[in-house]
């Protein structure tokens, strides 16, 4: 039923959203194009030009075509594809396969990020493509246990995964965005992501974030619900999705693709303060003092793997609002992917931040209240390290990581 090229390549997919319940086709994306890199084009459904809204922010409602060149998909699409480890579960299942971005939002499974739903036609509704109809992942599989997917993930992390691997992954991990071992499961009704260790983890990762996820919510910053849990001795982090309320889905936006930057952008011209205004401009919820606690916090705790696919913004009833933090965790690279402002350097000094406020349309009081919040927020970081059972050498490396947030420097408060 898929519309497939010669060469075994996805030419068309269909885009749905739901609504009352129901998957609606909203457009297709048409790919067109020879080789591995292909571009497509994607163009609104006339039944929901009359009535229907915008899919993302930077895809107007209108019945001109938006081309995706010089990238494969047009950027909201990417918000909806598998990242890094989906990618690389697909690609060892289906070994054969040539993979670009259409056949990757098309394998990937269909509790993907955010509203968006692909399908080959507009009567088909929503589907999972399972490339050369491979019969061993077309069968659908019980659902797993998480023991189950911590195992199948660690073999596929160690190169030594079994088509028996893959095909758990395949149905609950494939469409899942980052870089790092991941699968999404259902708990008492809820949708919820659980984070593994990965191979070269400078510390126990899944265990360090959740302490930064408790400190970020001690520091006043919205972070989804979250624990942490020990499938047979390894720590595994769970988060609740803020892209789904029961069973309705909710609108993802990256901020990349907000600000309309290349999808494999890191190290970018674009500064925090860029993406808070962008937000306004588009219509988004102001987040400008969002914005810059979460900068100043990320400096505190040296997360400079601050990159825009680790900001985000989602659609609830047809408002778009900044997302709950995720993905905080110290890294060792010296500069953050995101500046603060124009013309200041990348560094983690939350102090010299403070300088950026102007740039957030914050005056120096304001910043320097947020400074002192989240100075407040900081003091648990010790009880969090103890509740958490953070290991003697963990504690060690983590605070070679991020001195600041263990002894925040002080600052003047300006005077009254
Ligand atoms: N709680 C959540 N609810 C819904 N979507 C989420 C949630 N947390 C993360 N995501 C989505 O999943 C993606 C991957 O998550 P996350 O950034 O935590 O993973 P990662 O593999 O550590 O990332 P990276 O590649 O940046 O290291 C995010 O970019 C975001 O789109
Ligand atoms: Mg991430």
């Amino acid at each position: 039923m898929w519309k497939i090229s010669e060469d075994g390549r996805i030419d068309r997919l269909v885009v749905y959203v739901t609504v009352d319940g129901q998957p609606v086709p909203v457009g297709a994306i048409t790919v067109e194009g020879k080789g591995a890199v292909r571009q497509s084009r994607f163009a609104y459904a006339r039944s929901w030009l009359d009535g229907g809204f915008p899919i993302s922010p930077i895809l107007p409602l209108r019945a001109k075509a938006t081309v995706s060149a010089p990238y494969e998909l047009p950027l909201p699409f990417y918000d909806a594809a598998p990242d890094g480890w989906g990618r690389s579960i697909l690609t060892a299942a289906f070994a054969r396969q040539v993979f670009g971005m259409a056949e990757f939002l098309a394998a990937a499974g269909d509790d993907r990020t955010g509203d968006l739903r692909f399908g080959p036609a507009p009567e088909s509704g929503p589907m999972q493509w399972v490339p050369h109809d491979d019969p061993l992942f077309a069968l659908p599989d019980a659902s797993e246990s998480l023991q189950e997917l911590v195992e199948a993930a660690e073999a596929v992390d160690a190169g030594e995964a079994t088509v028996t691997h893959l095909r758990k992954l395949f149905r609950s991990s494939a469409d899942t965005g980052g870089a790092r071992p991941k699968a999404r499961l259902r708990i008492d009704g809820e949708e919820w992501i659980a984070k593994f260790r990965t191979w070269g983890d400078a510390f126990d990762d899944p265990k360090i974030e959740t302490v930064c996820l408790d400190l970020a919510d001690k520091c006043g910053i919205d972070v989804p619900p979250h624990r942490l849990v020990d499938v047979a001795g390894r720590s595994v982090l769970l988060v609740q999705r803020f892209d789904r309320e029961g069973d309705s889905r909710l609108g993802y936006m990256s901020a990349g693709t907000l600000v309309q930057a290349s999808p494999s952008t890191y190290q970018t011209n674009v500064t925090y303060a860029d993406v808070a205004a962008k937000a306004r401009r588009s219509g988004i919820e102001p987040c400008e003092e969002s914005i810059f606690r979460r900068m100043l916090f990320n400096a505190f705790i040296h997360n400079t793997d601050d990159h825009l696919r680790n900001h985000g913004f989602r659609r609830i009833d047809g408002k778009w609002t900044l997302s709950p933090a995720f993905d905080l965790v110290p890294c060792n690279r010296p500069s953050h992917a995101l500046a603060p402002a124009r013309g200041v350097a990348a560094i983690p000094d939350p102090v010299a931040m403070l300088d950026t406020s102007g740039a957030f349309g914050l005056d120096r009081g304001k910043a320097v209240e947020i400074y002192s919040d989240l100075v407040e927020g900081l003091a648990s970081l010790p009880e969090l390290l103890d509740r958490h059972e953070v290991s003697a050498k963990d504690r060690g490396t983590v605070a070679g990581l991020m001195p600041l947030a263990f002894n925040p420097p002080g600052i003047k408060t300006p005077a009254p």
